[in-house]
């Protein structure tokens, strides 16, 4: 199988390459991506130079580029994760995100329309065949990965942002209204839209899932968790929105990855998947157990962490609290979460303890510089 993974040079996109490309030698993996600041190619360096993974520099935003990636690696299987992802760049500066969000993946949409069999019926065959990727033992084929019941796949990565707030009680279900509240989950919002409209339209075989927020290795530290850590490290503010009770569904990122892998395996097209981690916490409860964390680690005190903690201005229309019900996708895909919140923040700082130089190549720009000299000046 040649497997397209949009966005692989970013944080999720990059954990699930390390997980799978070594993993499942037998299927092709090329990687899809612009290289925006988000993106660090050192990300991979565990699997640069492997015989199944390819880089194609493209830019989502240019049908021409995604036209000739489909032309040249023909995909069976595409992982969109490729966006803007972060809220607050997203109020400061929007444009990025609906070319990238909304533009980018019509055009990849367009491109799987162009280029896969027409016969591919998301919403007859295809979808009959679906959950019949037999693991029995006696199944020759059981056990070398994946089985593509649909020949074709979709898989696109979105958000739960897409369904705005929830106020103290009650869960995200598939079937939640959406309701976005910033730039980034209306544009996430306006591609799920799009990915739907395929699926019905032109029977487009695609999956949805919408996931809460992820934490681990290789995040980007201009996300909650990585810039805390960072900030704790360097005895930098800790800048912590509002008065820090909005509440986020934390999910470990290599459990994040295994839930995609089963829903490529045994989603059905047309479907969507709820991913969630069932670890609710306020932030400025996370705030405070990275700094105990921290102290463990390190054998200081506490407090020389917790008193960088500074309240800051609410970010604007700034959602209350996200959680997940992630029921769906464990009783029809068996997938469910391994790592507790507790376990995958202990993980997640030990990373960033041992990746002192990912962290100093990251803040200090050298990353950039490499990626120009490497693939030429960034878009
Ligand atoms: P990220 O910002 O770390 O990485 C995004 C990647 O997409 C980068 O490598 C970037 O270069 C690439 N990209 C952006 N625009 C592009 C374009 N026009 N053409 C080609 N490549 C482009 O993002 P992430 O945190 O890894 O998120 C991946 C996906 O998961 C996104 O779709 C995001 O909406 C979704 N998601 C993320 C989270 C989270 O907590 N990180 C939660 C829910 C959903
Ligand atoms: P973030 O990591 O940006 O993810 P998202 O906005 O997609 O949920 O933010 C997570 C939560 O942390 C969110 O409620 C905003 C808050 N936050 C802060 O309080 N301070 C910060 O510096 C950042 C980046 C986020």
């Amino acid at each position: 199988m040649n497997i397209l993974v949009t966005g692989g040079a970013g944080f999720i996109g990059s954990n699930f390459l390390n997980l799978y490309v070594s993993r499942y030698g037998e299927h092709k993996f090329i990687n899809l991506d612009k290289l925006t600041y988000a993106a660090n190619p050192l990300n991979l360096n565990d699997i640069e130079g492997l015989p199944n993974y390819q880089f194609a520099r493209a830019d989502l935003t240019d049908y021409n580029q995604v036209d000739a990636v489909f032309s040249k690696y023909n995909p069976d299987l595409v992982f969109h994760f490729a966006a803007e992802s972060h809220v607050d760049r997203s109020i400061l500066g929007p444009a990025a995100f609906i070319q990238s969000n909304i533009i980018g993946t019509f055009n990849l949409l367009e491109a799987c329309r162009k280029h896969w069999p027409k016969d591919n019926d998301a919403q007859g065959s295809a979808k009959t065949k679906a959950h019949t990727s037999s693991t029995s033992p006696t199944d020759d084929s059981a056990d070398c990965g994946y089985q593509n019941p649909h020949g074709k796949l979709f898989i696109h990565v979105s958000t739960d942002e897409v369904y705005g707030s929830l106020g103290l009680e009650g869960l995200f279900t598939e079937t939640t209204p959406y309701n976005p509240s910033s730039p980034y989950s209306a544009s996430k919002a306006a591609s799920d839209h799009l990915v739907n409209a395929y699926y019905r339209t032109y029977g487009l075989p695609a999956v949805i899932t919408n996931c809460s927020n992820n934490y681990g290795p290789y995040q980007f530290p201009e996300k909650l968790i990585p810039l805390m850590i960072i900030n704790a490290l360097k005895e930098e503010v800790l800048p912590v929105y509002g008065k820090g009770e909005n509440v986020r569904d934390w999910l470990f990122v290599e459990d994040h990855c295994p839930a995609l892998w089963a829903v490529a395996e045994k989603g059905s097209p047309g479907q969507t998947y709820n991913i969630g981690g069932n670890c609710e916490r306020r932030n400025i409860d996370i705030v405070n157990k990275i700094c105990e964390n921290l102290a463990c680690e390190l054998n200081k005190n506490q407090n020389n962490y917790t008193k960088l903690i500074t309240f800051v201005p609410d970010r604007p229309g700034h959602d209350l609290r996200y959680a997940i019900d992630a029921s769906k996708i464990k009783e029809q895909l068996g997938w469910q979460p391994a790592e507790s919140f507790e376990s995958g923040l202990k993980k997640t700082i030990r990373w960033y303890l041992d990746n002192q130089e990912w962290v100093e190549n990251v803040l200090s720009g050298i990353y950039k510089d490499w990626i120009e000299t490497n693939y030429g000046k960034r878009g």
